[in-house]
């Protein structure tokens, strides 16, 4: 049963070794970590990407040549060993096992020792969890010797093979499309790289390969998918890294049911040959004025409840200004929040603050009645209030009055917030849900003007409202449906995609409706323009951000975790130094002078 790495020095990997193995002769290979030094017996622990295993230097057995060469060693060395499996020994049950190792009841009995090379002390410990994350990055050689981190790098290449296997079955043709191209309006800054030949011109790395894989179903490809690196110019934060990776798909003759089938296929297969974790039968749909009216956000976190509750009219009814006056007013109920102090309900309405809102009103349900905070406004609703929330004795409740937009903001963050800091415990370890029906158009909240939600290539969810794509009212483009659609485990959006626009007419209007005029519908559209007059098939496709996935699959919160070379915060690679200065001369190759003033 050898899954040996590499045939040629090892028989065993150190992770694999059981109580089966013991009497056999075994050859180990890795690195160093944790040694003893009792003078006439070195105990090691041997680390290879597997696991761990103990490796024992006895004189009598090893002679004394090998142990003194062995007392030499020191953390992170990498060496190769010979020796005999056998059963752990030790004085106390303790010592003859090592429950927190997979290998624990074995320990290897060395016969003979070989360095293949040295290491000075190693910046950090190997097994200390809690290393400074900049250090960890610009010595990430030595970081992914953490078994945590191979871990990762194994979850992730065997979500990928799962991902190729289902799609082959799938009779999915995988393409690859350019990395140097031009800008694709994602809505993100492009990276740009100065073309050589073309003095003066730039090429753009793609944000997504969205217009190559449409073109692809135009060249009649039919389904296709790719593993593909997106770049998009805009801040890292926890869950999003300048580049990174999308599992992207795309087929022909399809409606959305089709594309949210296959992409379930995915994710099952992922889930399960990953970390043995089944999905449901279905991933249950919500639409998205559902998830923003009752969650405050399109993507909802569903380990636990605490919907919103309209009380707009409620609020109407009062002789408080602030609800009174204002187009919406909605409250979430915590449940045992009447314990908490006013400091702590006057500091979450500074937090609330950081996300726009003017306030945060709260009250506290005691014996019955509405008690601190905003009770003296609301007591002749009291009876209506509780009711319409269900809110009952020792409850919080928190309103927010504003626009929606801010309203569904500040509550859907606020929700996240109560769950964390009072640790309410999830429903499930993984909430899955398909947010469908998503608007075509989203209104810019810096300047008013009409954007589009997902991307301007999303079909409308309804052939008549082609017609509404002229009207000059705003209202009416807003109202407007898109067969779009995003996927959303535990509160995080793992992927999005739609159904397209595959005529040509349409596809104009829609632009036109966005504002973009001929000439530049031309200029950054043309290609694709044209391209749809051409028998262009229905098609629709989605993509999956794979790092995403492997986060939520895994657990973690910080996307750095799951890409082997991440970039900083400030999108630095802290082991390369990247980005880096250039000289003049290649400067000048690439036609480019640069007018940034850098200290030397
Ligand atoms: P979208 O822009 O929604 O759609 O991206 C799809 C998924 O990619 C992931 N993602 C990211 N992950 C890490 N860092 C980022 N900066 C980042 N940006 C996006 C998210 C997201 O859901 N071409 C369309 C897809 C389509 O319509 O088929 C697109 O790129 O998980
Ligand atoms: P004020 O009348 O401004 O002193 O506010 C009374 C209470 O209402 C305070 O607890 C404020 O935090 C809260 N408040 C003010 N504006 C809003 C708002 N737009 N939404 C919710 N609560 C608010």
């Amino acid at each position: 049963m050898s899954q040996a790495l590499s045939p040629s020095f090892r028989s065993h990997t150190c992770g694999q070794l059981r109580a089966d193995d013991i009497g056999s002769v075994v050859k180990l290979a890795g690195w160093v970590g944790n040694y003893r030094d009792h003078g006439n017996l070195v105990f090691i622990d041997l680390r290879d990407r597997e696991g761990i295993t103990q490796v024992t230097f006895d004189a009598d057995l090893c002679g004394q040549d090998v142990l003194e060469q062995a007392r030499k060693l020191r953390g992170e060395w990498c060496i190769g060993v010979d020796g005999k499996v056998i059963k752990r020994t030790g004085k106390s049950d303790e010592d003859k096992k090592n429950e927190k190792l997979a290998t624990g009841e074995i320990e290897v009995m060395a016969s003979s020792l070989t360095v293949f090379s040295e290491s000075p002390t190693p910046p950090f410990q190997i097994n200390d969890p809690k290393v400074n994350e900049e250090r960890r990055l610009e010595s990430r050689y030595l970081d992914l010797r953490r078994p945590k981190m191979q871990e990762i790098l194994r979850t992730r290449s065997k979500a990928m093979q799962a991902i190729r296997r289902v799609l082959d079955d799938h009779g999915f043709l995988e393409v690859e499309t350019p990395y140097l191209t031009r800008a694709t309006p994602e809505g993100a800054r492009d990276f740009l790289v100065p073309s050589r030949l073309s003095p003066g011109a730039f090429y753009a790395l793609p944000q997504s390969p969205q217009i190559f894989k449409q073109m692809l179903m135009v060249g009649g490809c039919d389904k296709y998918m790719q593993i593909a690196r997106c770049f998009r110019d805009e801040d890292p934060r926890a869950d999003r890294q300048a580049e990174f990776t999308q599992l992207d798909l795309e087929m022909s003759f399809v409606t959305q049911e089709d594309v949210l089938a296959v992409t379930e296929d995915v994710v099952r297969a992922v889930w399960r040959e990953t970390i043995g974790e089944d999905l449901p039968a279905q991933i249950p749909h919500m639409t998205y004025d559902e998830a923003v009216n009752k969650y405050g956000s399109d993507r909802p976190d569903l380990r636990f409840d605490m919907p919103l509750f309209d009380v707009t009219d409620i609020g109407q009814k009062t002789d408080f200004k602030v609800f009174s006056a204002a187009p919406m007013v909605k409250c979430i109920v915590v449940d045992g929040g009447a314990a908490m102090t006013r400091k702590e309900t006057d500091s979450l309405a500074d937090w609330a603050k950081g996300y726009g809102a003017k306030g945060l009103a709260v009250t506290k349900v005691v014996d019955g009645k509405l008690d601190t905070g905003v009770a003296k406004f609301l007591e002749p609703v009291t009876a209506e209030l509780l009711e319409r929330t269900g809110a009952k004795d020792g409850d919080l409740l928190a309103f927010a009055a504003d626009r929606p937009r801010i309203v569904h903001k500040v509550l859907g963050e606020l929700r996240l917030k109560i769950a964390e800091d009072r640790g309410i415990a999830p429903k499930t370890k993984f909430a899955w849900t398909w947010v469908v029906d998503f608007p075509a158009f989203d209104e810019d909240v810096k300047t008013g003007r009409l954007t589009y939600t997902h991307h301007p290539f999303t079909a409308l969810a309804d052939e008549a409202d082609v017609e509404k794509l002229s009207s000059t009212d705003k209202a009416t483009l807003l109202g407007i449906k898109s067969v779009g659609y995003d996927l959303v485990v535990n509160g995080s959006e793992l992927g999005g995609g739609s159904i397209r626009i595959h005529r040509y007419d349409v596809q104009k209007k829609v632009l036109a409706a966005l504002g973009i005029d001929e000439e530049r519908q031309q200029q950054n559209f043309g290609f694709l323009l044209e391209a749809l007059k051409f028998g262009a098939p229905p098609h629709g496709g989605i993509a999956l951000g794979l790092d995403r996935v492997i986060m939520v699959l895994l657990g973690l919160d910080n996307i750095r975790d799951v890409i082997a070379f991440p970039k900083t915060q400030s999108g630095t690679d802290l082991l390369f130094d990247a980005p880096a200065r250039v000289d003049d001369a290649q400067l000048a190759d690439v036609h480019v002078k640069s007018i940034a003033e850098v200290d030397e």
